[in-house]
């Protein structure tokens, strides 16, 4: 096994809670509407962009809506969504992800960020970790969202690594899927069932000794 020489990271799900708060803001806006959603409908939308995610939830509306009402109705649940990150701080941290991130910055092994979300910068910000992070991606310059492999491919050449010495780790099966295509190895964060495709799973980052291995040596 080759031995790593960059990690990179999902934010919603993986470093933070924040997948609850993209979740509730959807529903928040799905149940005004009288739109059906749920969390299995949830799951299509972790780890897509916004616009994406909104054509998903109307999928259940006998409406048609016009675009200037799309990117009303994105703005909105925008304007849930943070008002629910507003607040957020180092305490709202996943268990275990702060460790890692700073083992691994200790290490010397470059880190970068991969999200989709706009709002991921305010994220970092609020958690109190945007200084660990040698790249993180602006997700409004990337053209194809996950599962293409862009944004993967975006953060290891900024980063100066080759695709085939990073480590992609995620929370949803469209960034397994990006990772792998990215020629990287994949860690899955959550329900193995769902993240089939990645390299390895883990239920959390609460025991990351197995992420760590993969940089031993480095
Ligand atoms: C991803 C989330 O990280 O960011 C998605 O998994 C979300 O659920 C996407 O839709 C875009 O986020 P934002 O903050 O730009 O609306
Ligand atoms: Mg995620």
């Amino acid at each position: 096994m080759p031995v790593y020489k960059a990690a990179i990271f999902d934010l919603d799900g993986v470093i933070a809670d924040t997948a609850r708060f993209h979740y509730l803001a959807w529903k928040k806006l799905a149940d005004e509407l009288g739109i059906y959603f749920d969390e299995k409908i949830n799951e299509r939308l972790k780890g897509i962009g916004r616009m994406e995610s909104l054509e998903i939830i109307l999928e259940k509306s006998p409406r048609i809506f016009s675009k200037e009402e799309k990117e009303f109705l994105a703005e909105k649940k925008n304007g849930y969504y943070k008002e629910m990150i507003e607040k957020i701080t180092h305490q709202d941290l996943l268990p275990g992800a702060g460790e890692l991130l700073c083992t691994l910055k200790d290490w010397g092994i470059k880190i970068a960020l991969a999200s989709a979300s706009k709002n991921a910068p305010l994220v970092l910000k609020n958690l109190g970790i945007a200084g660990l992070f040698d790249y993180v991606v602006d997700a409004a310059r990337i053209k194809k969202g996950k599962p293409d492999p862009e944004i993967f491919l975006v953060a290891a050449e900024n980063l100066g690594i080759n695709a085939s010495e990073c480590v992609g780790i995620e929370d949803s099966a469209a960034g397994i899927e990006a990772i792998k295509r990215a020629g990287m190895f994949a860690v899955g964060i959550g329900n193995p069932e769902v993240l089939k495709n990645a390299d390895i799973v883990l239920r959390d980052l609460k025991d990351f000794r197995e992420i760590l291995k993969l940089f031993c040596g480095s």
